[in-house]
């Protein structure tokens, strides 16, 4: 059985299925985010799309909210002996941004499709309700948020995908294989004092 737990060294089961189911859903939403405003009233998944769009982006809500408190209560690995610290600093911004990004994805989300105070229907399931319907013309302004937000998390993650494999195949330093197989750790395993992930 893999550790469930992080250590000081490695990441465990728990952090590293949250954070690949996060980086599917987000890449599978981002996609099918744009595939579903371009189809013609007339397209057999013009109701189906937006649907499974909303309950896959509430379902991740709630997974980034276990991410946040898993986070909030896990020892984080530490860095790299052979990074500096400018470049540890870079990458924990660019964590945290992306977390942030995620939450203004979803804020934004979930106001477009409560603008007018509509429910979110969850496949005749249960109906997710509106928290706010004070905004004027919420329906735009939520959907100006949710296009930026979404193209400027995509942006964050095309470079902490680079930034993951240049580790792993330049320097040859494992991280991509520690936040892949749990309790795994960088190679060589001699981690700074410094605790910043
Ligand atoms: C698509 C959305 C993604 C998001 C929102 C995201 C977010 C994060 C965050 C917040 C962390 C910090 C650790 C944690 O809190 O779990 C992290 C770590 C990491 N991510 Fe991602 N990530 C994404 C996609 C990817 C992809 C596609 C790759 C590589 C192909 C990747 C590789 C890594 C690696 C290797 C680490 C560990 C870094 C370290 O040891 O310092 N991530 N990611
Ligand atoms: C990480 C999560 C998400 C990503 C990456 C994402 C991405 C996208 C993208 C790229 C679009 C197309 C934007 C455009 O061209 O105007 C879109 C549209 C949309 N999204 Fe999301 N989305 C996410 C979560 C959510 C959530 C949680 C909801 C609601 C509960 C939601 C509701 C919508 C709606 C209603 C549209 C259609 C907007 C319109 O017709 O202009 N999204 N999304």
């Amino acid at each position: 059985m893999p550790p469930l737990r992080n250590t000081p060294r490695s990441f465990g089961l728990v952090s590293v299925l949250l954070h690949w189911v996060t980086a599917f859903a987000v890449l599978g939403l981002f996609a099918c985010g744009f595939w579903m405003v371009d189809l013609s009233y007339y397209d057999p998944l013009y109701t189906v799309l937006p649907q499974w769009h909303e309950v896959v982006g509430l379902a991740l809500v709630a997974v980034t909210a276990l991410r946040l408190i898993w986070r909030g209560a896990s020892q984080q690995p530490l860095a790299a002996a052979n990074e500096s610290r400018s470049q540890r600093a870079l990458a924990t911004s660019a964590h945290i941004f992306l977390l942030l990004g995620l939450v203004v994805v979803m804020a934004s989300g979930y106001l477009i499709s409560t603008a007018g105070n509509a429910e979110i229907d969850v496949f005749g399931w249960f109906a997710v309700p509106p928290l706010i319907d004070a905004i004027d013309n919420q329906e735009d302004i939520a959907g100006y948020w949710h296009w930026l937000s979404a193209w400027a998390l995509i942006a964050l993650v095309a470079a902490h995908t680079a930034a993951a494999l240049w580790h792993q195949y330049a320097r040859r330093d494992n991280t991509l294989g520690r936040m892949i197989v749990p309790g795994s750790t960088l190679t060589p395993d001699t981690p700074k004092k410094e605790n910043s992930v």
